[in-house]
This record gives structure tokens, C-alpha cells and sequence, in this order.
């Protein structure tokens, strides 16, 4: 299979779809990026890259950064973490305030805000500066040590964190937060106001498609902490669509606000897509297009 033809031809059958959707509205920022722009990128355990489209351009990776923050923490102190979050999907909006109060502080995954909100707090702990280290990581595994943090984005984020910000302080009340709400709260602000193109984010996703293993050849996770984030990936990475995103893409994946989506195909490759327009789960609409139409041509899922 030609790995370029086919993401070329992806772009061209996807064009019809661009725009569908609406972009992330909560903050300027999101709403006012072009919706028309679609990347997608693939990365191979063997090192090479594969790109077609908007494939270089940044863009805010949002929650995808929720995945690097939990890689971060499971390799700092292992399982610890799983005494303060659960690993069921939510079948709620990913900023839902209603379950974590019925389920006293604990959220239901480590992709929903609160979750990450939990994940992020631990990684405060262990390193003190959280969004530094997701940082350095997706640096390092991507090569581009341009990779940074948009301020616009950071500033904006915090003007309506509101909503994050309530989270925070019932996990606090409920005795499931160690650090001071603000602290926590600055520390994921950054990490969603990473920006990166879909190249940048196959690149450094390939930890995940490479049982844990880093570019340098050390081991970042081991390989059965690696299958478990896939696990949580396939399972809650986008939140109350999680089950379609299986049946139609078939791998785990992760998405974020800004419309990118990474797709791990354990042992194989990582593929990275983007696109502005949002479904209502606030999962881009054609970069799920994108990758069922991936994994449906050439049979890489896992099922
Ligand atoms: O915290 C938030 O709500 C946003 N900064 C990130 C949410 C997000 O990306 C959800 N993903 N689809």
C-alpha cells in the first residue's frame, strides 16, 4: 500500500466535509480559526512520516495533552493514580459537573476535565511544573523544540475557566486535589494551549505505538502500561462518542477541542488528523471522517 497516495486521496474525499461542525466557541481563540483547513499525518515505527494537507500548520492540541500528562504520571509513580480516578467512560460531555458530585470526587476517566484535572495534579506534585514537562516530552519525541505553549490561547483559557475552575474546587472539596486549585488549574491551562501540527503530534505519539519505547530507545512507559492508555484511549479518549469513534475507526484515539485527533495502531504506526469543526461531543467531524476512512481502506485497526 502506498501510504502517500492513499492520505492524498484522503484529503481529496474528505474535502465535502470541511467545515461541517462548528469550531470550539468558549473561547476567540478556537471559534475564529479557518474551519476549511484538514491535516493528516502518519508516523511508522520504522521512522517514517507520511503527510498530506494542513499537516504542518499548528494548531491547540487541547485535550490531546491529557493523554501525555497521564504517560507522565504512570511512568513517575505507576498505578498510584488509579486510587483517585476510574477508567469507565462517562457517556457525559467531557466538562460535565453532575457525575463527579454523585460519584463523591471521583472522576469517571482521566480524559474527562475533572480526570485530567486529577492526572495534572499529580504531575504538579511529581515534577512542579506539569505543563513544562508534557512540554519537554512532546518536544523531545517530536524533534521540534519549536513546539510551545500559545500564550493568546493560555491567557484566553484562563479568562473562562469558570467551568474547570468549579471542577477543581469540588475535586478539592472532596480531599482529590494535593495542590492548590489555582496551581493546578495554570498548570492545565498550559498543557491545552500547546500548539503543534499533525506531524509534530504522530511524531511524538509514537511512544504509544511502540510499547512505551521513547526515540532514544528508552523506555518511557512500560508495555503493559502502554496497552492500558490505549486501553483508556479506545474506551473514554473521545468522551460520550467513545463508541462510535470505535466502530468507526476501530483504535484508540484521543481527541481535543482545537479538532485534532491521535490514533494509535499498536506496533504499527500513529496517525494524527486535523480539522476546526467540531460534532456536538466536540470531536472533529472530519477527522474522524478521516481516520474511519484510514483504517478502513488499509485494515489497520485493531479489530
Ligand atoms: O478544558 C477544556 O474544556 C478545554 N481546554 C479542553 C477540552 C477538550 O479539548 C475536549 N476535547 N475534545
Amino acid at each position: 500500500m502506498d501510504i502517500q497516495n492513499l492520505l492524498d486521496d484522503i484529503v481529496g474525499t474528505i474535502k465535502p466535509q470541511l467545515g461541517q461542525g462548528e469550531t470550539a466557541r468558549y473561547i476567540p481563540q478556537l471559534g475564529d480559526v479557518a474551519a476549511d483547513q484538514f491535516g493528516i499525518s502518519v508516523a511508522t515505527g520504522d521512522g517514517e512520516v507520511y503527510a498530506s494537507g494542513d499537516s504542518e500548520v499548528p494548531f491547540s492540541i487541547q485535550s490531546i495533552s491529557k493523554v501525555f500528562a497521564l504517560a507522565l504520571v504512570l511512568a513517575g509513580d505507576g498505578d498510584g493514580i488509579w486510587k483517585r480516578v476510574f477508567r469507565e467512560p462517562s457517556g457525559n460531555p467531557f466538562n460535565s459537573l453532575v457525575q463527579l458530585e454523585h460519584e463523591d470526587g471521583i472522576p469517571r476517566n482521566p480524559f474527562i476535565n475533572a480526570g485530567a484535572l486529577v492526572v495534572t495534579d499529580r504531575l504538579v506534585s511529581i515534577t512542579q511544573d506539569a505543563a513544562g514537562a508534557v512540554l519537554d516530552l512532546l518536544r523531545t519525541e517530536s524533534g521540534n523544540n519549536s513546539v510551545q505553549i500559545d500564550s493568546a490561547v493560555a491567557q484566553s483559557e484562563a479568562r473562562h475557566s469558570h467551568r474547570n475552575a468549579s471542577l477543581a474546587h469540588f475535586l478539592a472539596s472532596c480531599g482529590n486535589l494535593e495542590n492548590p486549585v489555582q496551581d493546578v488549574l495554570d498548570a492545565y491551562i498550559n498543557q491545552c494551549s500547546l500548539a503543534m501540527s499533525c506531524t509534530d503530534l504522530a511524531l511524538a505519539s509514537r511512544f504509544l505505538a511502540s510499547n512505551g519505547i521513547c526515540v532514544d530507545g528508552t523506555p518511557l512507559l512500560s508495555s503493559p502500561q502502554t496497552k492500558r492508555i490505549n486501553a483508556v484511549m479506545l474506551t473514554c479518549g473521545t468522551y460520550d462518542a467513545a463508541g462510535e469513534f470505535a466502530y468507526r475507526v476501530g483504535l484508540p484515539g484521543k481527541s481535543g477541542v482545537g479538532g485534532g485527533i491521535i490514533a494509535v495502531v499498536p506496533n504499527n504506526c500513529t496517525i494524527s488528523v486535523w480539522s476546526p469543526g467540531l460534532g456536538r461531543s466536540g470531536n472533529s467531524i472530519a477527522g474522524v471522517a478521516a481516520l474511519d476512512e484510514f483504517t478502513t481502506r488499509t485494515g489497520l485497526s485493531i479489530f
